[in-house]
């Protein structure tokens, strides 16, 4: 079958809450930084028209000036490129958006899960999507180990959720000992933390719980490894290399592959601007690893 014709389908599905969507999904940190937002409204419309049903996004994902901090001109915000591309949204359209940070032009990216920062937060997602209610809301941590208890944070958002204005909650950059503060709050349905081939840290233990828990486990920087925002691996392993040559695949398609293979509650989030490199990612749902090439892999 032709690249562009492989669906989002092809990678399978997981519940989410109530919403089932395809494991390969989208991460939209990757669309603010071209400065033409008709080439960020066409890749998510194609990927949407490509199955696509799971889209990560944060209100701080702006440039310039949130996260990836690049680019030019006015400021394009993830969350309004996804309304104008998207809505009205197709109904079966989970957007999983993250709180625990917020960015304002003035004052640029800074931390704050206090409850009415995190009120704020959600109602600024809210404004921007254009929608009443949020699907997935992850709150954001940063690990400082002996002082990173999430209740207080978790537990305002718990009381979003019960005011209507978020239907489910996720965590990410979490331990388990995170996971286990929240499930004694409210339901968790995602995980969201860094995880990759090459950049697996300490993760392989909590992911299998998250499975043994069927809690999703979401990992970001997939291709991007240990080069975080600066951008997809270039310089693969031999194996990455020989195991893409076997299946006609790339290696970003065998690092996805790889991701997904991990267990049936991963669902991959990559992060394109590149209508090009969406096609081929959406595709590596696709890719069937043997277990001699998941051993050769690592
Ligand atoms: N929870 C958190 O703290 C957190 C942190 C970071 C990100 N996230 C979420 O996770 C998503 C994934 O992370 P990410 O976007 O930073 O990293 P990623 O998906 O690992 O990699 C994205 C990078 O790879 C490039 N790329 C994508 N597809 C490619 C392909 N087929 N071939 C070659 N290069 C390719 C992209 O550039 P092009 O645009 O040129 O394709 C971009 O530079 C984000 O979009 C965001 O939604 C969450």
């Amino acid at each position: 079958m032709p690249v562009e014709e492989i669906t989002a389908a092809a990678a399978g599905s997981w519940t989410l809450g109530d919403a089932t969507v395809h494991r390969m999904g989208f991460g939209s940190m990757r669309i603010t930084p071209h400065p033409d937002p008709g080439r960020a409204i066409g890749v998510l419309r194609r990927a949407v028209a490509l199955g696509v049903n799971h889209i990560d996004t944060a209100a701080f994902y702006v440039s310039p000036g949130g996260t990836l901090n690049v680019g030019t001109g006015p400021a394009r915000y993830a969350t309004e490129l996804i309304r104008a591309a998207l809505a009205p949204y197709p109904q079966d359209l989970v957007i999983a958006t993250k709180v625990g940070f917020a960015y304002d032009p003035a004052g640029g990216l800074r931390e704050d899960a206090s409850p009415a920062g995190l009120r704020a937060q959600v109602e600024e997602n809210l404004r921007r999507l254009g929608r009443d209610h949020l699907d997935v809301v992850n709150l954001r941590i940063v690990k400082r180990p002996g002082r990173d208890r999430v209740a207080g944070s978790f537990g305002a958002l718990a009381a979003l959720r019960e005011a209507g204005l978020i239907r489910h909650l996720g965590l990410s950059n979490v331990r388990l000992d995170h996971l286990d503060e929240a499930q004694a709050i409210a339901p968790v349905v995602c995980v969201q933390n860094t995880y990759a081939l090459d950049n697996r840290g300490d993760q392989d233990a909590l992911l299998r719980e998250c499975g043994a828990r069927q809690v999703a486990y979401v990992p970001f920087f997939t291709l991007a490894g240990k080069r975080r925002e600066s951008g997809a691996v270039t310089e693969h392993a031999d194996a990455v290399r020989a195991v893409a040559r076997s299946h006609g695949a790339t290696p970003q398609q065998v690092r996805l592959a790889w991701a997904l293979h991990q267990g049936p509650h991963v669902l991959a989030i990559p992060g394109t601007g590149d209508p090009a490199h969406l096609v081929e990612n959406v595709a590596a749902g696709a890719l069937r690893l043997t277990d001699t090439d998941l051993a050769a892999l690592g």
